[in-house]
């Protein structure tokens, strides 16, 4: 089992979006059984919430459920259940390390997967319009490609 968290700051805009088309994605390759996946923040500040309207409806847009997810903190305890811990920008990752105690090593920026990619971060859209969660969309699926071909080359466990 691989097992997969998606971080962002206030677990509500971007990683639930990335959970989100990350769990289309494996099920299209039927890889169900194979990846865990769940999604938290840096930052408490929204637990117990479901995602942004702005984010829910971008995804509805795209034929992907997100609305069911409640936002959750990460934790310390998060080290030895997962196997990768996915940061939607830089600053989410110093605070993976500094904050949370996780391996380096189990710690990637989404777009250092995509090697064309235009920049480090998945722009925080919290506070903007629609057309800002439609970037966001396009840049975590895009990206999302590239972490699945760095799992299949990675995982002999995927067919
Ligand atoms: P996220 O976006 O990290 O993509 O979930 C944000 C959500 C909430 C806040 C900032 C960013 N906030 O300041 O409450």
């Amino acid at each position: 089992m691989i097992r997969v968290l998606f971080v962002c700051l206030g677990n509500i805009c971007r990683s639930p979006l990335a959970q989100g088309i990350f769990e289309k994605k494996v099920k299209d390759e039927n890889w169900d059984d194979l990846i865990h996946i769940d999604s938290a923040g840096t930052s408490g500040w929204h637990i117990g919430e479901k995602p942004h309207s702005g984010s829910i409806q971008v995804a509805r847009n795209n034929s992907i459920t997100i609305e069911g997810q409640k936002a959750r903190a990460v934790h310390r305890s998060d080290q030895s259940e997962f196997d990768y811990f996915i940061a939607m920008d830089r600053e989410n990752e110093i605070s993976l390390i500094t904050e949370f105690g996780i391996d380096k090593s189990k710690i990637f920026t989404l777009r250092t997967f995509d090697v064309d990619s235009s920049g480090s971060d998945v722009p925080d859209p919290y506070g903007g319009e629609i057309d800002g969660f439609n970037n966001v969309f396009s840049i975590i699926n895009h990206s999302m490609d590239h972490f699945l071909d760095y799992l299949r080359q990675n995982h002999t466990i995927l067919p």
